[in-house]
Parts: C-alpha cells; structure tokens; sequence
C-alpha cells in the first residue's frame, strides 16, 4: 500500500513541553468531569446505551451492539428512530420552536435567521418535495450546493423520507459529480444556479449540467435552488425550482421511524487508489456519536451557546458538527457562504463579534492564515464571547495552536484539538473542556467511549514516549457501516492490516508522550492533506496522465507552512511534446510553463480546483527502484528541500540529481 514507513512519518520528534490546566472557573461548570473516563471504560456498552438516550426512540433497542459480522457493526439492534426528527421536530415539540437554529450569513452581507418551528416546516416541505418527486425510503439523492439554509434542509428532508444523501463539495468538478452519481446511481441531484465566493457569483447548475451529459444517468429531476441569480440553461422535463416545488408542499409532514442500521448518508473521500470511496453511515449510532462528542468536546450549553463551524457541508465536518450534531443537541449556530477574506480580512471576528459566538470550530490552515495576516486584525473585534475553540482536519502545529489561544481565545478559552475521519463518522480524540490539561499540537486522548492506541508493526502498542501507527481497538457507534458496494475494499483498506488483533486501521502515524497523551502526526499512506482536505496521489497522477501530453506522473504531499501540505507533481511529457527546450528538467521556457498552467487547470476539471498542484515539474525520468516502483519518497525530499534520501534502491541514481537541478530552477506556481 504504501512506501512511507511510521518512522519516516516520526522523523520530527516531539519536544514540546507547555501544557495548560483548565481555570477552576470553568472545571466547575463543565459539562464533564474526569471521572467520565472510567465509567465509560467500566461498561463501554452501558455509556453507549446512555448516550443514545440523548436522542428520541421510537422503538427501544434490544441489544446495542452486534459484532458477531465483524467489521460489519450494528449498534442498537432493532430500535427505531428518525433522525430529522431528532434534529428538529422534537425540539419544537419541547417548547423551543421560537429558538434560532440557524443563523445564515450570506457573502455579500446578506443574512437569515432560521427558528427550529421554521426550521421543521422547511424540512416538511422539503420531505413532502421528494416524495412527490418519486424519491423512496434507500434511494439516493445528490446533493451539491452552497453553504446555505436550503442545504441543511436538503440533507434532513432525505434523512426524513429515509432516503440516502450523497453531498458532494461544491468546489468538486463535473467529472468528480458524474463520477459520484453514476458510483452511488442517485435519481435526483440538488443544486443551486450558483452562490457567491470571493465577491462573484460561481456557478453550479452548469456544472452539474455538464456532468449529467457525460452519459445517461438515473437521475430524473434536477432541483434547482436560486441564489446566484445568475443565467443557467434549463431542461424542461428535467429541471425544477427549488422554491417552485417547495411552495406546493404542506408544512407538515407525518415522519415514520426507520431501523437504526437505515443508511443515512454516503460521502466520497480519497483512498490510496484513484478512485474515491463511498463512506457510508446509517442512522442510530452515527446521530448518537454526533450528537455526544458535539455535547463532550465544545461544552456545550444549548441554552446561551451559539456555535459555529466553519467547515463546508460537503466534508464529514460539515455533516456531523453543523447539521446533525448540533441539531440533534438544539444548540444555535451560524453558517457562512463564503472565504474568509471577503469583502476584507476581518470577516470571520466580525461574524464571531456580531452573533456573538461562543463555540468556534475551524482548521489549522484557516488558523495559519489568519497568523499571516497580522494579529491586528482580530484585535479591532470584540471576541469576549468565545469560550471553546476547536480545530480539526489536520495536525496543528504548536505555533498555530498557541496564536490561536492567545489571540483568538484571549488565553481564557480551552483548545480542543479533535482527531477523527470521515470513516469513523464523529469524533474520537479530543480534549474534554474543563478537564483535560490541554498541549499544544497534541489531540490528548480518546475521548470517554472510544478506544484508540498506538502500535508498531506488529500490532504491539507502544510505551509512552513511542511512536507508531493509530489503531481503534473497539468498535465505535459511528464507525463506517461500509464503502458502497464495495466490501472488499472495506476489509482491506481498514480491518487487513490488523487482522488478527481485529483492529481498525487509521492510515495515521501517532506518538505517545510520557503522559500517554496521543499526538497526530499525519498520514503514512499516499493520501495528501491539503488544508484539511483528503486527495490522494494516485486520484491526482491519474488526472495528470489522462493529458494527451503527459506519458507518466508522479504526485507528493510537500510540507506547505499555510495548507498543511501542498500537491507537487513530476511530469514525463510524451514523445514528441516539446515542453522546455532548456531540457534541464525546469519549466521556465515558455512552452514548458504554458504546458504546466494547462495541467494545472486539466487536474482542476478532472477533480475540481481543491486539487490543482502548487508545483508541476516536467521531467525526463522519475526515480524507480529496479522493481519499477516509483521512489515517491526521494520525490519529497526533493519537493521539501531536503538532501534526498537513500538512494541505493533506485534503477538509476543520477535520475535524482536531474531532477533536483529542475526544481530548482523552477518557480512556485501561485
Ligand atoms: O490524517 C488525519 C487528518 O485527517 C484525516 C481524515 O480526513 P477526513 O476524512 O477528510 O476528515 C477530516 C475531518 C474529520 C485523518 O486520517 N486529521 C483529522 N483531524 C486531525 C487530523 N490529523 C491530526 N490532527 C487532527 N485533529
């Protein structure tokens, strides 16, 4: 699977040593204490039970977990719920319709204030809406819009009618959605003419346009949101307004309860191959997990909270921490539609000061931004209401996670550091506000109800002060119930190389510290993390060669200060292409650099822009051990700076001194 040992992953060894105990203030009013843990451990199931009893059943489980189908997990054999109700009827029915839901606040400035009372006749509409358009309790419905109210409505509508949503990120291409249609054979696909980002309108429809025109598709209907306002081309027997449909619908809608197993939703991610995995989670254990870790991990307190996850919906944050946890919790939130430097730079504490948000939860790469910046900027805004900040997505390097305490969190508020995967559906790691003495960069430990260590080779964990590969050695309620349609790869991505410990296995390097609190120390296997978004190297390499130009590629995760990681790519271009005359592996003549900004933007058609490379080099060789497996660790000692690795392996030794005369003459793509 990979080449990339645990110890290459653990060159850069911990030394950091700051640490920093809960106020008693705030111990005193957390919503968790340190007894938490060994209750929990003390009766895994029973706390589990518990947690699901945070939620309203129509029928009471019989058993909360069967594992006898290992890796096939059931949690709360035979209870039946719905999981809109969940998130918003029950709290109307609780006296708290009047409560805002959501706060929608629109690029352009615009803004909307959504109760729960409102909040449930949207979803009734919205569930009636699908209904009427032929969906079915297991059919799949494609979900690709802006960060907006109607999304959340969208997502709870199909988890109403028990239908499954598949969400694809709107910056995906229209490549990327025919794939993930065709892959899950939605028979809707819901979108929006477009919505704003960097003060301009982009547009959707078009794209999903042209991603139904590839070939025939199951899908019938296209439901079409305004917001962009802008021009889109229409089929008549195909396409439908959004408002159009909804304004037929009665704003009540009788839910039926399904099994706690029903599929909720499928969400694509990058694996180690070029095509990505359909993630699929189901209901009763999925909400249970969102809705506690979101209670455990932000302190929440539902009545005087107002949270704010600045994560897209189209990730697994945006599903778990803006629709189904916080609502399943009642708590209020805002969501935003666009960057965080528009119309200026001080747009997100200008949100924080104006709703007066109290929970944030953000990425370390926003966070590095917002450092490159300049702290003034933070500073002409009234950030008194935060209380707890979360970060989440990739490792967060001390610097970062200590200018967010400092100047975001004024020194007052708890970091919560949260490790988990769209595949483990809900959060695993993470501080508890208020009882755990926080780290900077570390995730601590796994929170109350989950179990996760650190093991070597062989499936040994390691003592405190080692370092390895992160295991999950219990089964945990919102564990993928599955990729779709494709159980082989399941077993043998996650539950193989563990087999006979049974474990899952998370693709991350970890370390223990000699408290054996947990540190995250990225990936060990070809998948990138480009601020905090999933892309593998072969997705990235495949779209590269699909270039009528391009003979081979070869695609590296390099160390970016701001994303993380950054996607560098070496070309071979074919026989006959004339990229750079100058034949010193640079790209600076003039072919060579049009050729580069072409492949740039070919990789953002074939995936979208989330995935173009910051580097392309065209080169005459890749390194290749005598087996012809390409050497992609040389290739990042190159693209990272370094004095390249051991080369003793490889076919042709010089390959790597060419290669790196390239690079150094090339330019950084911006
Ligand atoms: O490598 C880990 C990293 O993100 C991967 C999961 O990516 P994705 O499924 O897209 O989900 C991201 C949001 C949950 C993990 O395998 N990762 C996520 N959170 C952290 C992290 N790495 C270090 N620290 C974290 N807090």
């Amino acid at each position: 699977m990979t080449e990339r040992t645990p110890a290459e992953g653990l060159s850069n060894l911990l030394t950091e040593q700051r640490r920093f105990a809960p106020s008693a203030e705030f111990a005193a009013a957390a919503n968790y204490h340190a007894d938490a843990y060994a209750a929990a451990a003390a009766d895994r199931l029973g706390f589990w039970a518990r947690q699901a009893r945070r939620l309203d059943w129509e029928t009471e489980w019989s058993e909360v977990l069967d594992w006898s189908q290992a890796p096939f997990a059931k949690w709360f054999v035979g209870g039946t719920l719905n999981a809109a109700v969940n998130c918003v009827d029950r709290h109307v029915l609780a006296g708290r319709g009047e409560k805002v839901a959501i706060h929608f606040e629109g690029e352009p400035g615009d803004s909307r204030s959504v109760t729960y009372a409102e909040l449930a006749q949207l979803v009734a509409q919205a569930a009636h809406a699908l209904t009427s358009l032929g969906v079915a309790p297991g059919d799949r419905v494609a979900i690709y819009l802006p960060m907006s109210i109607e999304a959340v409505v969208s997502m709870l509508a199909c988890a109403r009618v028990g239908a499954i949503h598949s969400v694809i990120f709107g910056g995906f291409s229209a490549q990327a959605i025919y794939d993930r249609v065709i892959d899950a054979d939605a028979s809707l696909v819901i979108t929006a003419d477009g919505g704003y980002r960097r003060g301009k309108v982009f547009a959707l429809k078009p794209i999903v346009d042209e991603a139904l025109a590839k070939s025939a598709t199951n899908v019938a209907h296209v439901l079409v949101v305004k917001r962009g306002g802008n021009e889109i081309a229409w089929q008549d027997s195909r396409d439908l307004w959004w408002s159009d449909v909804m304004d037929q619908q009665p704003t009540v809608h009788q839910a039926q309860a399904f099994d706690a197993e029903t599929p909720l939703f499928i969400l694509y991610t990058s694996g180690t191959t070029g095509k990505p995995k359909g993630i699929l989670h189901t209901t009763g254990g999925y909400l249970t997990q969102a809705a506690y870790t979101h209670n455990a991990a932000f302190d929440l307190k539902p009545e005087t909270d107002v949270y704010w996850c600045t994560a897209d919906i189209g990730w697994v944050t945006g599903h778990s921490y803006i629709v189904y946890g916080p609502l399943a919790n009642g708590a209020t939130q805002v969501i935003y539609e666009g960057t965080p430097d528009t119309p200026h730079q001080g747009r997100f504490w200008e949100i924080v000061e104006k709703y007066r948000v109290s929970l944030l939860y953000t990425a370390p790469t926003t966070i590095r931004t917002f450092m490159k910046w300049g702290e003034d900027i933070p500073a002409r805004y009234d950030l008194s209401s935060l209380r707890v900040l979360g970060s989440v997505g990739e490792p967060i390097n001390p610097e970062a996670w200590m200018w967010y305490r400092r100047v975001i969190g004024g020194e007052r508020c708890p970091i919560v550091d949260t490790w988990w995967q769209t595949e483990t559906g809900a959060m695993m790691i993470s501080p508890l506000p208020g009882v755990s003495a926080t780290k900077p960069g570390s995730a601590t430990r796994a929170l109350p109800g989950v179990s996760a260590d650190v093991v070597d080779e062989n499936g040994q964990s390691v003592p405190n002060g080692a370092g390895g590969l992160l295991v999950l050695t219990e089964p945990w309620p919102a564990m993928l119930r599955g990729l779709w349609r494709d159980e082989e790869r399941f077993r043998e991505t996650y539950w193989s190389r563990f087999a006979q410990q049974g474990f899952y296995f998370a693709g991350d390097g970890a370390k223990k510290d000699d408290d054996g609190d947990l540190w995250l120390l990225g990936r060990v296997d070809d998948v990138m993390n480009v601020s905090g978004h999933r892309i593998s190297t072969t997705e990235v390499e495949s779209a590269l060669v699909s270039h009528p130009s391009v003979a081979e590629a070869a695609v590296v995760g390099a160390n970016d200060p701001t994303t993380g990681q950054a996607i560098v790519a070496f070309v071979i271009v074919r026989g006959g292409v004339h990229a750079n005359s100058a034949g010193d592996g640079s790209a600076d003549s003039e072919s060579g650099a049009a050729l580069v900004a072409e492949l740039r933007n070919h990789v953002a058609i074939q995936i979208g822009a989330i995935a173009k490379p910051r580097q392309i080099m065209i080169v005459t060789e890749l390194p290749k051990t005598r087996s012809g497996k390409i050497m992609r660790r040389l290739l990042r000692d190159v693209a990272e700076d370094r004095a390249v690795g051991d080369v003793t392996t490889l076919a042709d030794s010089s390959v790597m001194d060419l290669i790196a005369q390239g690079l150094a003459t090339a330019k950084p793509e911006d």
